[in-house]
């Protein structure tokens, strides 16, 4: 796929895809059954999460061994079969790559903690300070300090996340060979894309020193040596297959770095996901927050990144949804009264811009947040931490729920709802995270707004299958600072294409300028009846729109 411009990627998390042993975990012959479903909404790539052997203290991105199937999920006969019959059904798979940290479970870890030198400079170790404080001050993502004591020696090991995921020293060159074998020996397996998890952060400072901010970030963060490793990753690996498709999941990256990760002339990878948009809605740039989302921010934000993308010559993944995110329609929009509206509004916003969609599990029905309010059925490790530390900043139980029951992510990782029977039809045992209580009206089988939604989505893919200008045209916003609608223009060979969201419930107006009225405008697509451009254009609560104007 050296063209990936007309593709669009689906996210399945396997864990809450589809379970067909009764074990209440989905599993790679769940995926299986789910193909035909897929190839029905029309998607080109499906990325899975991963399902390597894990003691799944941070659902599988604590890697325990890189090239295993975890017994949960299958055998390599379910593996061989579910990449053979994705083929049939016009599907590659993206595999993630979690290349920043393996877990202390991991053999190489293992081997270090036992004393094996050559391991132990596989990992990051070092002594405490003279003062005996930590050895930088830096916070692990997850909460709490990111070292902690290695085994009964005097030295403490990084770890960014969890204190079971150990970041792995890509300085050394022993480490990225292993990892590089790693990659090739699933693309020897047939798989054509990867996603790599927290890929910008591979490249730690040379000399690990205290942060003046107290967090760390800048010593870690798009280093210069990143797109050195990324380089030689992409040469070693996918590279010289020429059709394999890769994303960077990069943490609180810039867009200057997004240019020369996705640029093609740099040769790293395909494209980035980058985080900004979905952080409209924090405090101070606190997760554990809540406040509205700031809306003249988010269209300021992905108007950075498309703008900054033409520019440069990279290219954006876009999404609203993954498996960390809260669910988008929950957050952006009112699943209570417009839920149609609302995920068909959101998801055109991203489908018609420059740029590769992902949609993921549950979004083209227009699943939501859960709404759990008891802190057991949360599983999510993230979330136990957080809960802790809103308790000793003095939060109540119930103002930690409340924050909770928004921010979680366990709020996009409930069971796929394919029907209206016990457990959404997702498993025949106790699904290991509960399923919503909503599955009873939002379902894949379901008559309603569920099919009415997959089959919006279904229309957009075609669309971008179709027209060269959602691939490839030129984009500009209108009227940034328009407080509800989210307006703009993509243009090719002489052809233009508008696009206009309406983000919130009430009525409002979009004021069309002259050079556009000028053009005859045809009705492309939209969420409501089908409507004739105007120059002062009425929308109604979440509407979206979209004309072709020549
Ligand atoms: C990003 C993944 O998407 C997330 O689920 C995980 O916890 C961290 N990386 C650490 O691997």
């Amino acid at each position: 796929m050296s063209n990936f411009h007309d593709k669009v990627i689906y996210q399945a998390y396997p864990k809450s895809f589809k379970d067909t042993n009764g074990n209440g975990v989905g599993d790679l012959n769940g995926v299986r059954e789910k193909l035909a479903y897929l190839e029905d909404l029309g998607v080109d790539m499906l990325w899975l999460n991963p399902f390597y052997k894990s003691p799944q203290n941070d659902n599988g991105y604590d890697v325990a061994d890189y090239k295993s199937i975890d017994p949960m999920f299958g055998d390599w006969d379910d593996l061989d079969a579910l990449i053979r019959e994705a083929k049939a059904h016009g599907i590659d798979l993206m595999l993630d790559m979690v290349l920043n940290h393996t877990s202390t479970d991991h053999e190489w870890f293992q081997k270090a903690l036992a004393g094996d030198k050559k391991y132990q400079d596989f990992y990051i170790l070092r002594d405490l300070q003279e003062d005996g404080s930590l050895p930088t001050n830096w916070e692990s993502k997850f909460g709490g300090k990111a070292w902690s004591k290695f085994g009964d020696t005097d030295k403490y090991y990084l770890h960014l996340y969890d204190v079971t995921q150990a970041d792995l020293n890509w300085r050394n060159p022993e480490v990225r060979e292993e990892l590089y074998k790693v990659v090739n020996f699933w693309l020897e397996k047939g798989v054509k894309g990867f996603r790599f998890d927290v890929i910008n952060v591979i490249g730690k400072d040379e000399q690990l020193k205290d942060a003046e901010d107290g967090v760390g970030k800048s010593h870690y963060t798009d280093t210069p040596i990143v797109h050195d490793f990324i380089q030689e990753l992409n040469k070693e690996t996918f590279g010289p297959y020429g059709d394999i498709v890769t994303v960077g999941e990069m943490s609180s990256t810039t867009v200057e770095n997004g240019i020369k990760y996705s640029n093609p002339d740099r040769e790293e990878l395909s494209m980035i996901f980058s985080f900004h948009h979905l952080k409209v809605d924090y405090k101070d740039g606190e997760k554990w927050t809540l406040q509205p989302f700031d809306f003249i921010e988010l269209k300021r934000i992905l108007n950075e990144w498309q703008e900054g993308m033409v520019e440069g010559g990279g290219w954006n993944a876009l999404f609203w949804n993954n498996h960390d995110q809260p669910r988008a329609n929950s957050r952006f929009g009112d699943v209570v009264n417009y839920p149609f509206e609302t995920s068909t509004m959101l998801a055109q916003t991203i489908h018609l811009l420059r740029g590769t969609p992902y949609i993921y599990q549950g979004e083209e029905i227009g699943m939501t947040n859960p709404g759990f309010e008891e802190l057991d059925q949360y599983v999510d490790i993230e979330t136990h931490n957080a809960y802790r530390e809103m308790k000793e900043k003095g939060l109540s139980h119930d103002e930690a729920m409340e924050i909770i029951q928004f921010k979680s992510r366990d709020n996009s990782r409930t069971p796929m709802q394919w029907n209206d029977s016990k457990h959404a039809g997702f498993t025949e045992g106790t699904p290991w995270l509960q399923v919503a209580d909503n599955h009873t009206t939002i379902n894949v089988e379901s008559r309603g707004d569920s099919t009415r939604i997959r089959d919006y989505y279904k229309q957009l893919i075609k669309l971008r299958k179709s027209m060269p200008i959602i691939q490839e045209g030129a984009y500009e916003m209108l009227e940034l600072e328009h407080p509800s609608i989210f307006a703009y223009v993509r243009e090719q060979d002489g052809e233009k294409l508008l696009v206009l969201s309406h983000f919130y419930g009430e009525e409002a107006t979009f004021t069309v300028p002259d050079n556009l009225l000028e053009l005859e405008a045809s009705y492309l697509i939209g969420n409501g009846k089908e409507r004739s451009l105007d120059k002062s254009f009425q929308m109604g609560p979440y509407e979206t729109v979209a004309f072709l104007l020549k």
